[in-house]
């Protein structure tokens, strides 16, 4: 019988076999593919491949099990579901920058309950199970707390499409003057990670997808975060906000009129 951390045992055997796949493979200058939402938003081959592997790893195993990858869409339908971002950060990857992951959630019921986040380049494994906590090399993560929200680093990111940018970087001007500085890292799952670690204060972003944000997210909650929406809604492609009780809350404050959940 599975656990919630023997699904995540399982996720990060499997999200460190991708890596090791991922590095074998990377060529020095990797090509693109195909684009998807945009010309900025890109695909390599690896990306595929990584995904390939990772659902036939899934099938070996749990053959019965739904999966959703970034590349693949859906398949299947049982109670468990896989959610996979084989390569999150893939303009990084693409460019030798080292914030990219491979990163992997197990959802029972609609409820993410594991995760494991292989932000590769770093050798750095987060994993977290649904009330088991969140860990890195053997130690318990605990995202910072107490910090107010004109000392607070805050992660974000943007989209690929122009006029989605256009706001971010409205709502960005809002942001800058009232935090203590801004970090924009290029893998959402990485950046909620960080959050578990302390690395960063809070993190927001509006666009990321539920295989950028459903390890990484419950990595952040098990450290002591909280992850959401706007006014008490729950978080998604719309928005995402995450932080420390008392932090989130000022952040969305700071955040709600700025009216980050439009485009241009
Ligand atoms: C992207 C990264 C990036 C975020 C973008 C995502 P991808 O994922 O997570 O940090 O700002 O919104 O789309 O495209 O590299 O898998």
């Amino acid at each position: 019988m599975e656990t919630f951390v023997t699904f995540a045992q399982l996720a990060e055997e499997i999200a460190r076999e991708a890596g090791e796949m991922l590095v074998a493979k990377r060529p020095a200058r990797p090509e693109v593919l195909a684009t998807k939402s945009s010309p900025t938003d890109v695909v390599t081959a690896l990306d595929r491949a990584s995904e390939e592997l990772i659902r036939t790893r899934i099938r070996t195993v749990r053959p019965d099990d739904a999966i959703l990858g970034e590349e693949g869409g859906s398949t299947g339908d049982g109670r468990v579901r896989w959610i996979v971002d084989p390569i999150d950060g893939t303009v990084n990857f693409l460019y030798g920058l080292p914030d990219w992951a491979v990163s992997i959630a197990v959802e029972i019921d609609g409820e993410v309950v594991a995760g494991a986040v292989n932000v590769v380049p770093r050798g750095e494994v987060f994993t977290a199970a649904r009330g088991e906590g969140a860990w890195l090399a053997g130690e318990r993560l605990h995202c910072n707390t107490g910090v107010p929200l004109n000392r607070a680093l805050i992660a974000t990111g943007f989209g690929y499409d122009a006029g989605r940018r256009r706001v971010q970087a409205e709502v960005l001007a809002g942001v800058l003057p009232a935090v203590r500085d801004i970090r924009r890292g290029g893998s959402a799952a990485a950046d909620l990670c960080s959050v578990a670690a302390g690395r960063v204060d809070g993190y927001y972003e509006r666009g990321p997808q539920t295989w950028d944000y459903s390890a990484g997210g419950l990595v952040a909650v098990e450290a002591g975060a909280r992850i959401g929406g706007l006014n008490g809604r729950p978080h998604g492609p719309g928005l995402t906000v995450c932080a420390a009780p008392g932090l989130f809350e000022e952040l969305c404050d700071l955040l709600a009129p700025l009216d980050p959940e439009r485009d241009a």
